[in-house]
């Protein structure tokens, strides 16, 4: 049986609001929150960027969140399906069907090298294992940075992927994000509790958290602040489109208008929270290392940031901790490639769904198929590391992810709700008016975001 979308009846979907949640966060959850937002907060401003940033999120990622989530709720389906066909009219139709495919480029893109990072963060957690086990020449070689141990981690994790999409929604997404996000957190609070008790520990939570507002000024600050938010919420690559997509039929019941919206409010509460406690741990920790000695600061005098710390600053640290060292750095880094992995799966999602609804394919073909062409485009990064990683990573995220936000958020607040669902749904709905968010999310989403998305990026430019 079809619908008006030419999709079959028994789409796949999340068989609760929990497995939804778990899902979302988990995509949203990932290496983006542990290496890249702490160290950012710390070199600008500490608690005043925390303040900028919270605020930064739930002024345009959120509300961004929200276009993509309505978008897959109402048309239940893939990414470009779905902006192809939210509107009659030949235009619409080809510009959506654009984005789409833009959208199913860029969380490609995005997973060719996440991928790749994913892989080290595999490899430091199999490290200390292999030492553990007596396996001394495997452990150096995990060890090692070779263009071979990056391209069999960077192949083990694309596999991992590639095995929980192949299984589908429920089966593979949900059963996986709902167990490992738990254990993602425990990890967490537990390291965080057993950093705080070193020495130097709390210089490093003053740091992170003492507000410096003067630094909020800059302007090219604010665009990083941006960037961080929406690759942090996942957003405009159509993860979130396609999770919304999922959502089980009970959840739009009539009686509850703000559903959506507050399960949207819970995963962007979550991603925050997530990052601003992973802060907790990242930078007390930093400081530790420095008490023993390691340098944490570069040459300008900021705090190292990026894969660097995690990379290097952290298991520097690890390495003096004796036999506790072990344990610390096996319980990180697995958390490190959990946080990972529950974000690859949805990026990997993207072009999964589009293929197997728009071709014959099943899952398990598309899954293995695409993921195996991806991975081919992180052999090609890993042989070119230094030419082109860098590059992809800011053509990405810096530039295409907000783009394509953008696009998203035009498309839910002129083309959505102008022509069907809105009028329908507050005719169905009295509720709706009384409701704070149905007031002003419509209009917010359709003129201020984009208009201060457009204003960050020219910021850019300049
Ligand atoms: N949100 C993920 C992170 O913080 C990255 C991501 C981007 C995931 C785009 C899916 C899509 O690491």
């Amino acid at each position: 049986m079809t619908d008006s979308h030419g999709m079959t009846a028994s789409r796949a979907q999340f068989t609760s609001t929990f497995g939804f949640l778990m899902a979302a966060t988990g995509s949203a959850v990932g290496l983006g929150n542990v290496w890249g937002f702490p160290t950012q907060a710390a070199n600008n401003g500490g608690g005043a960027f925390l303040v900028a940033y919270l605020v930064l999120a739930f002024l345009l990622a959120y509300p961004a969140l929200m276009a993509e989530l309505m978008i897959g709720r109402h048309s239940k389906t893939n990414i470009v399906t779905a902006l192809s066909s939210l509107d009659e009219r030949p235009l619409l139709r080809v510009i959506g069907a654009s984005v789409g495919y833009g959208g199913l480029l860029t969380a490609s893109l995005i997973l060719s090298f996440y991928a790749i990072v994913a892989g080290w963060m595999l490899s430091k957690f199999l490290l200390p294992i292999a030492e553990l086990l007596g396996f001394a020449e495997l452990a150096l070689w995990f060890g090692e940075d070779s263009v071979t141990r990056n391209l069999v981690t960077c192949f083990v994790f694309s596999a991992l992927t590639m095995g929980i999409v192949a299984r589908g929604v429920s089966n593979g997404i949900e059963r996986w994000s709902a167990r490992l996000m738990p254990i993602l957190t425990f990890i967490l609070i537990v390291l965080i509790a057993y950093v705080l008790t070193l020495p130097g520990a709390l210089m490093g939570l003053q740091v992170y958290l003492s507000p410096d507002f003067s630094q909020l000024t800059d302007s090219g600050l604010l665009l990083d602040a941006m960037g961080q938010a929406f690759f942090s919420l996942s957003l405009g690559v159509g993860t979130m489109l396609v999770y919304g997509s999922y959502l089980h039929a009970g959840l739009a019941h009539k009686s509850n208008v703000n559903a959506l919206p507050r399960l949207g409010a819970a995963v962007a509460l979550l991603d925050c929270g997530i990052a601003f406690i992973a802060g907790l741990l990242i930078i007390p920790a930093m400081y530790v290392a420095q008490a023993q000695g390691i340098a944490i600061f570069g040459e300008g005098g900021e705090l190292l940031a990026g894969p660097g710390v995690v990379l290097q600053v952290l298991p520097a640290l690890f390495a003096t901790m004796g036999t506790a060292g072990i344990w610390v750095s096996i319980a990180f880094f697995m958390l490190m490639t959990i946080a990972a992995l529950t974000s690859s799966i949805s990026m990997l999602e993207v072009p999964v769904s589009v293929v197997t609804e728009k071709s014959r394919l099943s899952r398990r073909v598309s899954a293995v198929a695409i993921g195996a062409v991806i991975f081919a485009v992180s052999v090609l990064l890993i042989f070119n590391m230094g030419t082109l990683f860098e590059g992809v990573i800011i053509l990405s995220t810096r530039y295409s992810e907000p783009l394509l936000g953008l696009a998203l958020c035009l498309f839910a607040g002129w083309v959505l709700f102008r022509h069907r669902a809105l009028t329908k749904m507050c005719a169905e709905q009295p509720e709706m008016k009384k409701s704070l968010f149905w007031r002003i999310w419509p209009t917010y989403v359709r003129i201020i975001c984009p208009i201060l998305i457009v204003l960050m990026l020219v910021q850019s430019f300049r």
